[in-house]
């Protein structure tokens, strides 16, 4: 099939790397000219597992084509992929400012009863207003959202649990399933190429048509439902920390009953990242904007909000006063596994250090670059290994769960440290006894 992308970020380039692998041709549409350079070049403009050898192959095989040029690539194809921002606005809706004008850029290009997809994260209703301003009753409009995570954005491209086609033209959808079916089709030969793990028997994915309005609130409940888990984990690990219970000890034996599960429970510094929290405001807005209850998520985002704050106050506590104090940062991305820095707990906790006048050192294993472009204080000085980070500081905070550093010995840690040695484990990824008895203080969330 020939498809355009329009957007070459995250989902766009993910989406991209593996359609372009699935006897497909695509051209990925994108202004940032940066990026389409790295993706000219065969790769990628972020860290993500597997995702080059996918761009490589398709760039050199000709079946990717990286431009800035809407013209004949619309025109020709028969499916277009919207896959564009649409980060929060100050009072916290969404910006729908990209996904309409790409919207309406493509529909005075694209041929008589092609498809158009929109995979972007949008409010509900948000379909029905971008179809009035296509005004191209002939091109079939699907909300097919995305569900992919950064740092196993591949895997999850291939082995997907589902795909949600909302819309009423059932014909279309069909195409766009067939599109999905390959990839399952193909994934044996997809995870070679990204040199993944095969997985042996993965569980068929579920294939859904629903309502446009059904599908646009399937994505931002999913995502809001996730965020309300973790901020409830951390609601019930600040308890813990002020009756001596064991948040790991409290969610592993919570999560075992199958009707709540294990997952995303992990208390620690708060959810970041480019999504989870636009995507609660969003949903807020909606729900404020349509009369119904948004004190739950409300809820979720103030606790959420709450946490660097909170590992702030309890260092203190310890540290006393952080006025000239040297404090390592470790982890400026907002989860393992990506580059992507943007609302990065470790960044606004380096921050609040820095307010309170410690001398910053932060280090993260992909970050770094990324990080030196985003919101962190220019005061926090990057270094460019964990050895070099934590030499002489007096507390280290471990901020993103990096197997580096899950792996860095304590005794290695202890011996660098100096003065009260505080290990403040953001991520409760550290075994405190083994912290304790090679002489440094542990602190973990909830533990
Ligand atoms: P992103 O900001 O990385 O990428 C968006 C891209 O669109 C940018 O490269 C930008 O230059 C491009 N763009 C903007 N205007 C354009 C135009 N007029 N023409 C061509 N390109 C244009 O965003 P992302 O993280 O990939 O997210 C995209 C959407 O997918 C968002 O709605 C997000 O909520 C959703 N989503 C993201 C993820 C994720 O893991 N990042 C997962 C699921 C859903
Ligand atoms: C999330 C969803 O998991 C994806 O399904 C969705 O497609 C995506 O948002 C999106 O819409 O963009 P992502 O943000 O990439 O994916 O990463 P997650 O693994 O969900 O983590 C989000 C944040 O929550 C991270 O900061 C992570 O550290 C934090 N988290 C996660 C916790 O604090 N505790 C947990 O138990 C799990």
């Amino acid at each position: 099939m020939k498809i355009a992308i329009i957007g070459a970020g995250y989902v766009g380039l993910s989406t991209a790397a593996i359609l372009a692998n699935t006897n497909n041709t695509v051209a990925l549409i994108d202004i940032n000219q940066e990026r389409l350079t790295a993706i000219k070049q065969g790769r990628s403009f972020f860290y993500e597992e597997g995702i080059d050898p996918l761009i490589a192959k398709a760039v050199s095989s000709g079946t990717l084509v990286a431009t800035d040029e809407y013209g004949d690539n619309i025109k020709e194809a028969d499916v277009v992929f919207s896959c564009v921002g649409t980060p929060d606005k100050q009072d916290g809706s969404s910006n729908l400012e990209y996904v309409f004008s790409v919207a309406e850029k493509s529909a005075s290009l694209m041929k008589r009863n092609s498809i158009y997809i929109q995979k972007s994260t949008v409010p509900v209703g948000t379909g029905e207003s971008v179809q009035e301003r296509m005004k191209r009753p002939d091109i079939a409009y699907i909300s097919n959202p995305e569900f992919l995570r950064e740092g196993t954005a591949i895997e999850d491209s291939i082995y997907f649990d589902r795909v949600v086609c909302g819309g009423n033209n059932t014909q279309a959808i069909d195409t766009v399933f067939t599109l999905f079916k390959a990839i399952v089709k193909q994934s044996d030969e997809l995870i070679e190429i990204a040199g993944l793990t095969k997985k042996d028997s993965p569980i068929p994915p579920s294939y859904l048509q629903t309502s446009l309005e059904s599908a646009e609130l399937i994505k931002v409940t999913a995502n809001a439902f996730l965020a309300l888990k973790i901020s409830f984990a951390n609601s019930i690990a600040k308890l813990s920390d002020e009756v001596g219970a064991d948040i790991l000890e409290v969610m592993n034996a919570v999560g075992l009953d199958k009707r709540i599960g294990r997952s995303f429970l992990n208390a620690g510094r708060g959810y970041g990242g480019g999504c989870f929290p636009k995507d609660v405001s969003g949903l807020i807005s909606s729900m404020k904007q349509h009369n119904a209850d948004p004190q739950i998520l409300e809820a979720a985002q103030d606790v959420n909000k709450s946490m660097s704050q909170y590992i702030v106050e309890r260092l203190e506590k310890e540290l006393g006063n952080l006025n000239g104090k040297a404090i390592a940062v470790l982890g400026l991305s907002f989860k393992a596994g990506t580059s992507d820095v943007r609302k990065s707990p470790g960044i606004t906790i380096a921050n609040l250090l820095v307010e309170r006048g410690a001398k910053v050192r932060a280090y993260d294993p992909k970050a770094n670059d990324e990080a030196k472009h985003s919101e962190l204080n220019p005061n926090v000085s990057i270094e460019e290994s964990t050895e070099n980070t934590v030499k002489e500081v007096e507390a280290t905070l471990i901020t993103t769960e990096w197997s580096e550093f899950k792996e860095q010995k304590a005794t290695r840690l202890a011996q660098l440290m100096t003065g009260k040695r505080i290990l403040f484990d953001c991520m409760n990824i550290y075994n405190p006894s083994a912290a304790e008895t090679a002489g440094l203080q542990y602190i973990g969330i909830g533990r």
